[in-house]
């Protein structure tokens, strides 16, 4: 039985009595039938009853047990009625809604009587039917946790054009999750780009839908797409090259340029032969033989460029495959894809586009992805930020967030950072993420109509990687 008890500032909190079963997450509604108006709570915490002369119960009760023993068995109500007392609890909630004349809004300032009211736990399907949304292209991010059975099916128009994160410790499933909507976005006739900085995304059976792309083998950049300002900012940027050198890079630029035989090879033997100090000269071509070993930057114009992995009428999803790169490459692989990718999403040559960034941080520094933010929805980008560390990301970036999947944590110092930049006041936070079994994330945000749903993820076999390696045999670690 649940009845309202009390409410303690912002908590609602209700006397649950056995035999009813409410765990955190769950939801309940509190509702005045006579005049059609009602409250749905979520709980945040549970504790358990504590009442004045509460000793004095146990006490009573442990009387009352000898008195049966010698009764021979026979149960009481005395028992009963103190067994309910032990097992009762207090369910802290907190309000996510009001139903009023049939109507739901987001907040109210309407206080509930403890006397004219019913309490009755309802399903996430009823309150999503309460909230009267509609899925234009429904789709299961997996299973509710208190609901064994009943899919937590979100709308996938949802993610476009939103700004999305998915946190979580190593092993947490994040990328299972990334995973999951990858496939359903491309199911659905969408094009995804993964900086797949694990080789994770590629397909186990053959699928055109999904191209993974191995830098120096089926992806290179024809250096004539190459702009003379991103060419000089990777060699000063990633390559450290000094002022000095870069003012005689440029100037030579400029004359292959004039007489039309610029390309990566004239550029290099140009070089090699200008009237300059032999210590520029030197750590130009030192750079230039780097670059050029890396099969990544090349004068051959590829049959198919990266951009062009992109058209296809049905959906695509194009990972970079980054596994085994050196920081610099890696860095440098991204930034001309990047390049490229927004050209033609700016242009509009190219049709929009989900991107899925696995530590983002490691590649460009947080001001590239702000300003990322602040232009996609102009340029055509959903974006995905898939990362263990939280502090990682900047503030700026979570404000700008729309919906969040946050795996357990159990580190205070997460936690405290993760109620300071999240839309969720701090107690529902800490209960919801210090309490999530494994392979369970909280969804939050416009996915989940700002509804916090507590999610049991599904499991893909369609993807190759991913799998933690492992010295000690499954064997023994079942002890
Ligand atoms: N929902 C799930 N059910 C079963 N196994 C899962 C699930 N999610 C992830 N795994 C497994 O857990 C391991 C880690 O998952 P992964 O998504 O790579 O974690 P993360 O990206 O957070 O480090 C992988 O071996 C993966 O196959
Ligand atoms: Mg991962």
């Amino acid at each position: 039985m649940l009845a309202l008890f009390g409410k303690t500032g912002q908590y609602f909190e209700i006397l649950e009595t056995p035999p009813d079963e409410v765990n955190i997450g769950d939801f309940l509604e509190i509702s005045e039938v006579q005049l059609n108006r009602s409250l749905i709570l979520q709980v945040v915490d549970v504790a358990y009853l504590s009442i004045p002369g509460e000793l004095e119960e146990i006490m009573r009760l442990a009387k009352a047990q000898e008195i049966i023993v010698e009764n021979e068995g026979h149960n009481t109500s005395i028992e009963q009625f103190g067994d309910e007392i032990i097992s009762s609890k207090i369910l802290k909630c907190k309000v996510r809604g009001a139903l009023l004349n049939g109507h739901f809004y987001r907040s109210t300032l309407w206080v509930p009587s403890r006397y004219k009211t019913t309490v009755k736990k309802i399903s996430t399907n009823e309150i999503k039917s309460v909230m009267g949304n509609e899925n234009k292209i429904p789709f299961s991010i997996g299973e509710l946790l208190s609901e064994p059975g009943g899919n937590v099916v979100v709308d996938l128009t949802k993610l476009d054009g939103s700004l999305n994160i998915i946190l979580g410790r190593k092993g947490a499933g994040k990328s299972m999750l990334a995973k999951t909507l990858v496939k359903a976005l491309v199911n659905n006739g969408a094009k995804c780009f993964v900086i797949d900085i694990n080789n994770e995304y590629s397909v186990s059976h053959s699928s055109r839908n999904f191209v993974s792309l191995v830098p120096g083998k089926n992806l290179k950049f024809s250096f004539h797409s190459i702009s003379k300002p991103v060419f000089i900012s990777i060699l000063q940027n990633l390559f450290n090259l000094p002022q000095s050198s870069i003012m005689e890079i440029s100037r030579i630029w400029d004359r292959l340029k004039e007489s039309g035989h610029l390309s990566f090879k004239s550029l290099k033997k140009e070089i090699a032969f200008a009237q300059i100090n032999d210590y520029i000269r030197d750590a130009l071509i030192r750079r230039l033989e780097l670059l050029e070993s890396s099969g990544i930057i090349t004068d051959d114009l590829p049959e198919k460029t990266f951009i062009d992995e992109f058209r296809s009428s049905e959906g695509r999803c194009v990972s970079l495959m980054l596994r085994g790169q050196s920081s610099i490459f890696r860095k440098l692989i991204i930034q001309l894809s990047m390049n490229q990718l927004l050209e033609s999403l700016e242009s509009g040559s190219l049709e929009p586009i989900f991107l899925f960034a696995e530590e983002a941080h490691l590649y460009q520094d947080m001001s590239f992805w702000e300003d990322l933010v602040t232009r996609m929805r102009h340029l055509g980008l959903s974006l995905f930020f898939i990362t263990n560390e939280p502090e990682s990301l900047s503030k700026f970036i979570y404000r700008q967030s729309d919906s969040i999947f946050i795996f357990n944590y159990i580190n205070d110092n997460d936690i405290a950072f993760l109620s300071k930049v999240t839309d969720l006041d701090s107690d529902s936070l800490t209960a919801f993420i210090s309490n999530l079994p494994e392979r369970c994330c909280l969804a939050t945000g416009k996915i989940t109509n700002n509804i916090p749903l507590l999610v049991k993820t599904e499991p893909l076999n369609d993807f190759k990687g991913g799998f933690t390696r492992l010295f000690f045999k499954k064997e023994y670690l079942k002890f």
